[in-house]
């Protein structure tokens, strides 16, 4: 896939998760493989402008961590730019940016043509940045303020002619915040605005099979995945797997997710220290022992976890523990399997099963 001047092997992308999409989970995802292009947490330009050490920590980088996207947050112009060329001579091989929906604006000061001057001044800002860099600008947006109000096909428009060079559009409204069901013929009306740059399409694909009803049914270029990944590192791979051969690759083993689980876990040490390292895997683990089956002994215990020692010794006694859940073939029994993950767009209506990872505080609306 290409856009700019950016030729990725995968149309395949890690969207941004702010406390999730680190220097070591970026990592694993790509060891795993499949992936295209992988976007850090957001990173607010004014605080990248004045050296801020956390953010600094947010782009932080190593060689495997490659091709690297930083995603911007801000609304001055000068700081975006700035923000923009520092990203660039650290390596990044593109910036996207973190955008509003412009209707939130209109309704607080209730005029419909504000809304024209926020598009212009998003334009401005735009422009500022693509003339400013050598790397392709991108754009992350949702469909529109809510089901009344869908402006992301006219944003996205505008956005084209100032110079953008990919589209991310999130297929829910801010309204709906991270519920409801992802729209996906509003992706698809985002896809039909723009003239020639490519549209990836985002929004609860936690399957192969869900990024390829998505693929089909709203012609975007690309598909860039969030939270499936992190239940789910090896999303990317057996997505591509499918969409190359037709064939759905069956779920890793019990093994293989304690493989890259244990890698995950050393690379987190390796980027933030054993003490703090252990702390955030805290919450990091329990997203892996999802796929385990039975879990609570492994979970109680982990989230309480302070060093890798302790680590080691809580996956042993778990290994050991969840023996009593396998049959005579060393397989987890099929009654104590976890229900397979189903996308929002593809879900029986009448089903009510949802996981979530917690929203953290910030500019949520703006995501
Ligand atoms: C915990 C969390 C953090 C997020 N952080 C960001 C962010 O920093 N920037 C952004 O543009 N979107 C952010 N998002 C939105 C995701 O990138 C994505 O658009 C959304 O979660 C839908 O895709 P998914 O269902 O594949 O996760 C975040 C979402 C979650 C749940």
């Amino acid at each position: 896939m290409r856009f700019g001047s950016l030729q990725l092997d995968s149309n395949l992308f890690l969207s941004p998760l702010a406390g999730y999409t680190n220097l070591p989970f970026r990592l694993v995802v790509r060891e795993v493989g499949g992936v295209g292009l992988c976007t850090t947490d957001l990173v607010n330009a004014r605080s990248l402008i004045e050296k801020n050490p956390k953010a600094f920590k947010l782009i932080e980088t190593s060689p495997a961590d490659s091709p690297l996207a930083v995603q911007l947050f801000g609304s001055v112009a000068e700081e975006m730019r700035e923000a923009a060329l520092m990203v660039e001579a650290r390596g990044a091989v593109s910036v996207d940016i973190n955008m509003g929906c412009p209707v939130k604006k209109v309704v607080k000061i209730g005029g419909g043509s504000a809304m024209m001057t926020e598009l212009d001044k998003t334009a401005a800002l735009v422009r500022g940045m693509v003339n400013a860099v050598k790397i392709p600008v991108t754009a992350k947006m949702r469909l529109g303020w809510d089901d009344d109000n869908l402006t992301a096909p006219d944003l996205a428009r505008a956005l084209e002619d100032a110079g953008i060079a990919a589209i991310f559009v999130h297929g829910r409204t801010r309204e709906q915040g991270f519920g409801g069901t992802v729209n996906l013929a509003g992706i698809r009306k985002v896809v039909a605005a723009v003239k020639h740059i490519p549209v990836i399409g985002n929004g609860d694909v936690v399957t192969p099979q869900a990024a390829k009803k998505m693929f089909d049914e709203t012609g975007c270029a690309g598909v860039s995945i969030g939270r499936g990944a992190f239940y789910d590192p090896w999303i990317f791979r057996r997505t591509l797997h499918l969409m190359r051969t037709g064939e759905l690759q069956p779920e890793p083993s019990f093994d293989e997710r304690v493989r890259v689980l244990l890698r995950h876990l050393d690379l987190m040490l390796e980027v933030f220290g054993e003490e703090l390292g252990c702390r955030m895997f805290r919450k990091v683990a329990p997203w892996y022992s999802k796929r385990f089956g039975p879990c609570h002994e492994f979970n109680k215990r982990v989230v309480q976890v302070a060093t890798k020692a302790q680590f080691d010794e809580i996956l042993d006694s778990y290994i050991a523990w969840r023996k009593q859940f396998l049959g005579d073939d060393g397989e987890l029994l099929q009654r104590f399997a976890p229900a397979p993950l189903v996308a929002s767009f593809m879900r029986d209506p009448a089903s009510t099963v949802r996981e979530h990872i917690p929203v953290p505080k910030g500019p949520v609306e703006v995501w």
